[in-house]
């Protein structure tokens, strides 16, 4: 047994995931990687909250497979696996399920965002969502969840579901901390700064996708909203700016003050044609070697059945224990 702290990260393969996706969260989890033992997991289960065409969904499953291992995430050094492999997740999410309650569900900002766009998507397991959330991370005796400041709050009720069933049950899953990055926490829209970049974004010119080739990623950057202050400052004055110079610090690891002080004197012009390069081309190797792994389905098919085998060990003690402290009768075989 290590005695490294854990962590437990996902993404949803519900679409081609965002440079925001990638800075917020992927990145981060290779930077802790080697202080932490990690599973990082392919939330394929909350993937289908929103409707999927099942030959894309095993599509995107396996590029974001193929993205976490490009980014850099080694599948010696940390659990890879896919949530539906792994039924623990689904079966403790009921339990948990059993003590929410709705008023808990229905304050969450994700829900209340999505239900507000209403239409005929609005299903139950998007209400009950963060309850599976909380499952994947508390079967594993996390520690740390490295994600985006957009997750803090379902984090909340993570630890608050765990404190619950620890007061009314004995002591019996960890309380985990939420890590966000200081820069990248959150990345916005290139065409709206007061919204988050995101993948269902209607409008394709307000995000980057981790696949979107060189030109794209210049065309997009180039276009990007910014304001008519003429002058490159770090200031929430100024969103536009403010976001290509938190995107652009990550890739360059300067702070976004000191980035905004190379362009002082220069227009936006010129910073947006070196921020379009320094995504470009900081995102490119991710891309080339994602691609080649979406060639090798032997591999990823190694890696994501071991993955597996791995988390369900775990996380089917965790049940087990979990089921007896709430009385259900142990299943003998014969
Ligand atoms: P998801 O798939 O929407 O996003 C995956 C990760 O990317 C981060 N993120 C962002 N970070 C910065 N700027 C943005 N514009 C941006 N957009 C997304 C998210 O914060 C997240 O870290 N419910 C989760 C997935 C999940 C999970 C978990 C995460 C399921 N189970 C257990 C941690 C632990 C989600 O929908 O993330």
């Amino acid at each position: 047994m290590s005695d490294k702290k854990i962590i437990f990260s996902g993404i949803q393969p519900s679409g081609k995931i965002t440079l925001g996706n990638y800075l917020g969260a992927l990145s981060n989890w290779v930077e802790l990687q080697d202080e932490y033992q990690n599973y990082y997991c392919i939330v394929d289960m909350h993937a289908i909250t929103v409707p999927q065409i099942p030959k894309d969904l095993r599509e995107n499953t396996l590029l974001l497979l193929s993205q976490y291992i490009a980014s850099g995430i080694d599948p010696n050094k940390s659990t890879i696996f896919i949530q539906s492999h792994v039924p623990q997740h689904v079966e403790l999410s009921w339990v948990l399920q059993s003590m929410t309650y709705m008023g808990e569900l229905g304050r969450m900002t994700q829900y209340k965002d999505k239900s507000a766009k209403g239409g005929e998507n609005l299903n139950s397991a998007l209400f009950t969502y963060p309850v599976l959330m909380a499952s994947d991370i508390l079967l594993y005796s996390t520690d740390l969840v490295p994600v985006g400041e957009d997750q803090k709050q379902h984090l909340e009720l993570s630890r608050d579901l765990a404190q619950r069933f620890n007061n009314r049950y004995s002591d019996t899953f960890k309380i985990p901390e939420v890590y966000t990055p200081k820069v990248g926490a959150r990345v916005m829209s290139l065409q709206d700064p007061s919204k988050k970049m995101s993948k269902s974004d209607e409008n394709e010119n307000g995000y980057i996708s981790l696949m979107d080739s060189n030109d794209v990623i210049i065309k997009k950057v180039k276009r990007a909203v910014t304001d008519s202050v003429g002058i490159v400052n770090y200031s929430d004055e100024q969103p536009g700016i403010k976001n290509l110079l938190d995107i652009c610090s990550k890739f360059e690891k300067v702070s976004p003050q000191d980035l905004a002080l190379r362009y002082q004197g220069k227009g936006y012009g010129e910073f947006k044609s070196d921020a379009a390069e320094i995504i470009a081309q900081g995102l490119r190797p991710v891309r080339e070697k994602a691609n080649e792994y979406m060639n090798d389905k032997a591999y990823l098919e190694e890696i994501y059945s071991q993955g597996a085998q791995k988390a369900e060990e775990v996380a089917s003690k965790m049940l087990s224990k979990v089921y007896k402290k709430i009385g259900f009768i142990p299943k003998k075989r014969i």
